[in-house]
């Protein structure tokens, strides 16, 4: 409750400022004429959200993601509708990691301290943690004391538990057992995070999921509550694929009901991503950045479940066509307005449109070729990169300087268009200091990256890899045509998301031309040479490992790791475009 009394009048001093009441300003609107698949309904049904950090507001530069949480209130609202109107039933819930990546979320002190009362606007039945509530002791307990408070029992947290007042407590409920609204079906939920290390452990303790599901509590709610409960919805900040996690919680439930009907709701891997773990239980992936919202759902038949998903395209347009309206004035309901007008508010108050300097052209993480002109790792590389100041006793050494950046330094696209504050948050969440290394013999600093690219993709966290792609002079044209404008109207779909899933690749709401996603190296290098013998390695303080076990392959001469200084990554970009 705490959370809404903060907002409540804010949004009453909201109220006519004369901000667009549809669409964050400056918004745009997606192509109207890409076909759209109808959701299938069931039974149960549920719409899903994961890994939003902080984007609340939508994406201002990319039509096809233009909805905000204000237009996400407004969808819950009309699918609440619907379902009571066919008499079944909707659960909505969230998967974790709400803040690091926008503005809105991280350009406060605290981070998440005006963006997690705009996301308690959603009547959320289930949501739990993600790891980046649990970096910063602050982050946990903001989390325990403005989420938790909020969502009471309906926040579910298996197996992290947070320090305070003296004491070792539940971040959340351990699980949540109720009734759906309208078919009076009985729940089971757990809350699962990943076999985590990174948390404050001042702060949060987390459990391996393997140990936690051998506690007694969970013993007891298998031996008591499962006999009981129609279906089960297990929630975790979890990859549904390749992970072991969640097969591991699926297995101890299955030793004691061979059939109950599970589904499964993941993230951290910020893919879309359905898997089907046997007859009777499957896992939705619903991406990331308030891109995606997930929908699944499940007819409860005498011959066991049978279960529908979709990937829903985070725009007016989409969840319009959802809700069954006939306009956006007709979808946008007065508490989505008020909503998005706060938004709107509070993104002016944070200066988050506050301009730095303007990107001519999109360029891309893994959407285009590395090395390319199209490529944010080429950019750096060649133009960015050398902009970094160094000491001046550095550079009386006129050494050879190697800049080294793991391609996981850099969180998002570049979009065409205005560089802003909220940009910065956006590109890199995280403000890493520079360290340096001198007088390393030259060719011993040239064969670091290639150390660094050959250890496996430890640097990175994308894990959308589809290999080297050949690119032929037709398939670099549709690079480029991905990042233009020219398809508002166009009766050609437009680029997006085409998911190939367990269930093939027909889950997007939207049908679109794919996006191809390019293989990325683990880290770049940006050199600037001298004509002496040595040479200077500088870094992120995050690569010190990575860089200490390259040279330990190369060298055995002593070397001193020593702060470098300089602007950080973001403040280095305005730099570039202003000439
Ligand atoms: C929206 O905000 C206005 C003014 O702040 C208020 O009068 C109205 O009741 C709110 N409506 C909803 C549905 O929240
Ligand atoms: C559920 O059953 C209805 C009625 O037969 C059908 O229209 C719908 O497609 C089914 N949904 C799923 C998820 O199987
Ligand atoms: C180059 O570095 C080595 C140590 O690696 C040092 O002994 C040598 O003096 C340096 N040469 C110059 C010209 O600085
Ligand atoms: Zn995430």
């Amino acid at each position: 409750m705490i959370a809404l009394l903060v907002l409540v009048p804010l949004l009453v001093a909201a109220a006519g400022t004369g901000l667009s009441p549809r669409r964050q300003p400056n918004a745009r609107v997606p192509n109207r004429h890409d076909e759209l698949r109808a959701l299938e309904w069931g039974d149960l049904n549920f719409l899903h959200t994961t890994d939003t950090h902080g984007w609340l507001a939508g994406h201002i530069l990319e039509k096809q993601f233009s909805g905000d949480w204000g237009d996400f209130v407004s969808f819950t609202t009309h699918m609440r509708a619907l379902a009571d109107a066919r008499g079944k039933d909707l659960l909505i819930i969230d998967t974790g990691d709400r803040h690091d990546g926008n503005g809105l979320s991280d350009a406060t002190e605290v981070n998440g301290e005006l963006s997690q009362p705009i996301f308690c606007e959603v009547d959320f039945d289930v949501v739990t943690v993600g790891n980046h509530e649990l970096y910063t002791g602050i982050a946990s307990l903001q989390e325990f004391h403005s989420i938790r408070h909020h969502f009471q029992d309906r926040y579910v947290v298996s197996n992290v538990e947070v320090f305070d007042d003296s004491e070792w407590k539940p971040l959340g409920s351990k699980y949540r057992v109720f009734e759906t609204k309208n078919l009076k079906k009985r729940v089971l939920a757990f809350g699962f995070l990943f076999n985590f290390d990174g948390n404050d452990k001042q702060i949060t303790r987390v459990t391996k999921v393997e140990h936690e599901i051998e506690k007694q509590w969970f013993q007891d709610v298998l031996r008591d509550i499962l006999p009981t409960v129609d279906y089960i919805v297990l929630a975790g900040h979890i990859p549904v694929r390749d992970w072991p996690e969640f097969q591991t919680i699926l297995d101890a439930i299955r030793e004691k009901h061979s059939t109950i009907p599970v589904s499964m709701f993941g993230g951290h891997s910020h893919v879309r991503d359905y898997v089907v773990y046997d007859d009777n239980a499957v896992a939705l992936q619903s991406g990331r950045y308030v891109e995606t919202i997930g929908f699944a759902s499940v007819n409860l038949t005498e011959n066991g479940p049978e279960f529908s998903r979709a990937y829903i395209d985070f725009n007016q347009r989409t969840m319009a066509f959802h809700s069954g309206a006939a306009s956006i004035a007709e979808f946008v309901t007065d508490r989505g307005r008020n909503l998005s007008e706060y938004i709107a508010r509070t993104r002016q108050q944070l200066d988050l449109d506050d301009y730095q300097t303007y990107i001519p052209q999109t360029y891309y993480m893994d959407r285009a070729p590395y090395p390319s002109e199209r490529s944010v790792y080429t950019l750096f590389e060649e133009n960015i990169l050398p902009l970094l100041t160094s000491p001046p006793e550095l550079v009386a050494k006129q050494q050879t300087r190697f800049v080294f950046l793991n391609t996981g330094a850099l969180r998002f696209d570049m979009f065409k268009g205005p560089y802003t504050k909220d940009s910065t948050f956006i590109l890199s969440p995280f403000r890493n200091k520079w360290f340096y290394i001198a007088d390393i013999p030259l060719e011993t600093a040239e064969k670091v990256l290639p150390i660094l690219n050959g250890q496996g993709r430890v640097l990175q966290a994308n894990s959308r890899f589809m290999g080297a792609l050949y690119l032929n002079e037709m398939e670099q044209e549709e690079v480029v045509e991905q990042q233009g404008d020219g398809y508002i109207g166009s009766r050609r779909p437009s680029f997006g998301y085409v998911t190939e899933d367990d269930e093939g690749d027909q889950g997007d709401d939207t049908v679109h031309r794919a996006w191809r996603f390019y293989d990325v190296p683990n880290a770049i290098v940006s050199v600037q040479r001298k004509s002496t013998e040595n040479a200077t390695l500088v870094f992120h303080g995050f690569m010190t490992w990575y860089i200490e076990q390259a040279l330990a392959q190369l060298t055995s001469l002593p070397y001193e790791i020593l702060p470098h200084g300089g602007e950080d990554i973001t403040e280095l970009v305005p730099l570039y475009f202003q000439n």
